[in-house]
């Protein structure tokens, strides 16, 4: 079993070494040759190699049962988009960066992901979590329930005969505890597809049911009372305004969103008392972080009005992707017959949307040191961590730039284009960064400010909002049953296989046999 120590950076070239004993020596004595980290040498890709080599060559299948699972979702993580924050982050270490692997991409297998949806060869995210969570492909815009529902059929979600249940339901039914991390509203398509049924995604709070929608339950009420919903023990996210009245202020004077007058967080807390449960509920980096996971074993906390923010925009008070992930992970894992945590790095998505790049690779970042924070934390003989995205994006890696160059800039003035104007390193097909041409020229990108944090990237259709990307997505996972997710498959095929390794649900498991 390869047993990773993981060292100081979440830059794993300088981090991974393996159990066996002759491996961290030669992994030492590369670190100790200069020389052999100089890319001219023909020695360093040997060793590099050898190395990488060797590394495979100790990895043993894992075929325990898996105790815990942890799937981490990073929500529009495009494969361009983590070659990109490789470069993000290696700058920030003075490294050039190209050459560094971000915490999951050390994983021993990876895998391609399927990403469309029952009506749409783009995914969104609630089909695509329906797929991932469930193991059902969906259509657009719906989470927990079969494509027999179109989007937006109220009917069709209350027909019992077209709800999707999967990893959520299978978990708690196997006596786990269940959690939900989120930087986007907990109500949010992703996480609404762990343990809602919803023909339209929209339908967060009373609020938002439409006409067509109306005698449907919204998707924040789903969570407090819900079959699967209420049973989640930690839920960490934004979108405190789902939870209350329009006519309630909460304590930093914010109007809440909901019609019907209903306080859920106080439902929430009732509801998990009258289970025997220690609830508690708070909203901020302190309460977080002092919370004491003996004294509570159901926590929910949401941290922001709306999405939390980006974390190059956070506060003080805003608790950080890590911190979120470790402390739902401190509290899980006092279950004795293990857990399984979601956790979205949801703003990843939103950036992208907006084409604010800096922005998306920093998000990618934040996931990377949260995926980081919890190998840290569990024991990788039990306990499976499955990383991959929902759907991609649109945003192109575009060369020739030298090495190490600023992947947030433009490329070497050598390589203007025909037109003999610059371009940019990374550039979206569609979206807001379009920038409009003048005298039939396109934009000179010399005159703007990259370095602006909220700069949209350049876009060649306009668009209000950049779109989705329909090519496959990576899947990395580390842990029992992780060569499972070798090679190429559909979405849906991922929680039947964190189900056989976990020993949950209603497929085949490795218990079953
Ligand atoms: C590329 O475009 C920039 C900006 O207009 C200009 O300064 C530069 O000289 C151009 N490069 C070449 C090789 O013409
Ligand atoms: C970036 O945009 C956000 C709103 O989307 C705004 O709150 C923030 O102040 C902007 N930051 C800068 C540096 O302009
Ligand atoms: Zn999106």
């Amino acid at each position: 079993m390869l047993n990773f120590n993981i060292c100081r950076t979440f830059i794993i070239l300088v981090c991974v070494i393996g159990s066996n004993g002759r491996t961290i020596q030669t992994h030492n004595n590369l670190l100790s040759s200069r020389s052999l980290f100089d890319e001219k040498n023909k020695e360093h890709w040997k060793i590099q190699a050898q190395w990488t080599l060797r590394t495979k060559l100790d990895t043993q299948l894992n075929t325990q049962v898996a105790k815990n699972v942890i799937l981490f979702l990073g929500d529009g993580m495009s494969i361009p988009t983590l070659a990109a924050t490789r470069v993000y982050i290696g700058r920030k270490y003075g490294r050039t960066g190209e050459e560094l692997k971000l915490s999951f991409e050390s994983f021993p297998f990876t895998g391609l992901a399927k990403t469309y949806c029952v009506d749409h060869n783009v995914a969104d995210s609630a089909c695509s979590g329906t797929a991932y969570l469930s193991g059902v492909k969906a259509n657009s815009g719906t989470v927990g329930v079969s494509a027999a529902v179109k989007r937006g059929d109220c009917k069709g979600q209350q027909d019992p005969h077209n709800t999707v249940t999967g990893l959520m339901d299978w978990a708690q039914r196997a006596g786990k505890s269940t959690g939900i991390v989120t930087t986007t509203r907990v109500t949010h398509a992703s996480p609404a597809a762990a343990y809602a049924h919803s023909a339209e995604r929209k339908w967060e709070a009373d609020a938002d049911l439409t006409e067509q929608g109306r005698s449907c339950e919204d998707i924040a009420s789903q969570l407090v009372r819900g079959r699967v919903g209420s049973h989640i023990d930690v839920v960490f996210g934004g979108g405190r305004k789902n939870f209350y009245s329009q006519k309630d202020k909460d304590s930093n004077g914010n109007l809440g969103y909901r019609n019907d007058g209903r306080n859920l967080i106080r439902e929430w807390i009732i509801n998990k008392q009258s289970k025997g449960a220690t609830p508690t509920y708070i909203e901020n980096r302190r309460d977080l972080l002092n919370l004491d996971k003996r004294a509570y074993n159901s926590v929910l906390g949401l941290f922001a009005s709306d999405h939390m923010p980006y974390n190059l925009e956070a506060e003080a008070n805003n608790p950080t992707l890590s911190e979120m992930t470790q402390k739902a992970i401190e509290i899980l894992s006092q279950n004795k017959n293990g857990y399984f945590l979601f956790v979205e790095g949801g703003r990843i998505d939103t950036a992208h949307h907006e084409t604010k790049a800096r922005k998306a690779l920093d998000e990618t970042a934040e996931l990377a040191k949260a995926v980081e924070a919890a190998m840290r934390m569990v024991d990788p003989a039990n306990t499976l961590i499955v990383v991959t995205s929902d759907h991609s994006h649109t945003m192109s890696y575009s060369g020739y730039s030298k090495r190490g160059s600023d992947i947030l800039g433009l490329v070497n003035a050598k390589f203007n284009g025909s037109d003999n104007l610059p371009y940019s390193t990374l550039s979206y097909a569609n979206g807001p960064g379009y920038k409009p041409h003048s005298d039939f020229r396109r934009h000179n990108l010399v005159l703007d400010d990259m370095n602006d944090l909220n700069y949209t990237f350049p876009s060649l259709v306009p668009m209000p909002r950049e779109t989705h990307g329909g090519e496959d997505v990576a899947v990395f996972a580390k842990g029992p049953w992780a060569h499972l997710f070798s090679g190429n498959y559909e979405q849906n095929f991922i929680p039947h296989a964190i189900a056989y390794a976990a020993c949950i649900g209603p497929g085949l498991t490795k218990c079953s046999l």
